[in-house]
């Protein structure tokens, strides 16, 4: 298999990943600010299928209506000379201090309107650019402190923001899907829609729900101490995988943003195993844009930028090697069916048994073995992961 990226690998990196200045809390800029058109080029060159953004990576805040102009037909001239592709926009509702206590559900309402009108216009934007994901990571959308935030009722005002916008969309006749990325903290003490399933549930209270799923980042689950890969099943279950943010983090701690695969390798292995096996008949499970959402570290310069952005693509397609040969290969096959795994598709009551039935099979209770579950019936699991890992090392 092949390890250099071509568009096909459909790799997107946001404009603000690899023109990260590297300015943090405790120190400024360890580089210079990255043009957009290079930005363009360099992804280009890289095998990179497209760029994303937001609307302030491309023009500042408050900018005139000629230099927003300006810089969307130099992003666009780009675009076309490259054949890169603009797949995903979002909206900066967290930079400036307007939005200090979020934009959608800030206690101030005339910034609520504010962030509204700030959006309908990245919306149109989006649909001028072919963007058909728009992405609405709430970053400041939370408090700190618990009486400063009745949160009942800021989810209503989220999901009146999201109402709105799913209802613009639908009258211009947009092809664009709201994609709302988790996260549980940061720059927020605590943020709203803090995880896969606190989004997935909001998503179900919305006017038009079909047009809303989640851009799941792996870093932000992984914060709150949980399993991306079953966070992502339980969205493609529900199919809500409409965009995915990939990066790397250690653990519970702030957002690293590593490169993909540098933090959790071995949950980075099982979470591409899902995306490129996990579908029908073991193709894959998800065909959107892989989104990188990772920042080139404070310690790199603009060589360590370009290598951290191929180091990214290599690493997911290193990945998807080592999960083909890991499914490939017989013993593991042998290993999942002593495991079981393939059993638990099967529905626990047969077709058309009632619970009546179950309480009539005595097979199923009253002479069932479940003593045989002491010191026997071993799953099997740890030699199924013993497995994986040695794959994921190349050991196999
Ligand atoms: C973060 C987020 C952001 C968003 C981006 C897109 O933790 O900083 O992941 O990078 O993905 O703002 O909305
Ligand atoms: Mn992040
Ligand atoms: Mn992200």
């Amino acid at each position: 298999m092949k390890l250099t990226p071509t568009p096909a690998d459909k790799f997107t990196f946001g404009l603000w990943t690899i023109g990260w200045a590297a300015r943090d809390q405790f120190g400024v800029a360890t580089r210079a600010p990255l043009d957009a058109v290079e930005a363009v080029h360099k992804l280009a060159e890289l095998g990179a299928y497209g760029m994303t953004m937001h609307d302030n990576d491309l023009f500042p805040f408050g900018c005139s209506a000629a230099e927003r102009s300006k810089a969307i037909s130099n992003l666009k001239k780009a675009l076309e000379s490259t054949g890169l592709k603009m797949p995903m926009i979002t909206t900066d509702l967290f930079s400036q201090p307007v939005f200090k206590d979020g934009g959608f559900t800030s206690n101030d309402r005339g910034v609520r309107r504010f962030a509204l009108r700030k959006v309908l216009a990245n919306l149109d934007l989006a649909a001028e650019l072919g963007a058909t994901t728009f992405v609405m990571w709430g970053g400041r959308e939370g408090a700190e402190y618990d009486a400063a935030k009745d949160v009942r009722v800021a989810l209503e005002r989220y999901r009146e923001a999201v109402n709105v916008l799913t209802q613009y969309v639908t009258d211009k006749g947009y092809n664009i899907r709201f994609a709302i990325e988790p996260k549980p903290n940061e720059p927020r003490g605590d943020i709203l829609l803090p995880t896969v399933g606190h989004a997935l549930a909001f998503i179900n209270t919305l006017q038009h729900p079909d047009l809303v799923g989640l851009n799941p980042e792996v870093g932000h689950e992984q914060m709150a101490g949980l399993n991306f890969t079953a966070g992502i099943a339980q969205a493609l279950y529900h199919s809500k995988l409409y965009h995915i943010d990939l990066n790397g983090q250690r653990g519970i701690k702030y957002d690293q943003d590593l490169v993909f695969g540098h933090g959790d390798l071995h949950n980075a292995f099982s979470l591409v195993d899902l995306l490129e096996n996990g579908g029908p008949g073991g193709g894959p499970a998800y065909d959107g844009p892989r989104h990188f959402d990772y920042k080139p570290s404070r310690t790199e310069d603009f060589n360590g930028v370009w290598e951290s952005a191929a180091a990214n693509m290599r690493m997911y397609l290193l990945l998807k090697q080592r999960a083909k040969a890991f499914r490939a290969d017989p013993e593991v096959q042998a290993a999942l069916k002593a495991s079981r795994v393939d059993d638990l598709a099967r529905p626990t009551l047969a077709a058309g048994e009632s619970y009546r039935d179950l309480l009539g099979d005595r097979s199923a209770y009253e002479e069932f073995n479940a003593d045989a579950y002491f010191n026997g019936k071993g799953f099997g699991f740890i030699r199924l992961q013993q497995l994986a890992t040695e794959h994921l090392m190349g050991a196999r």
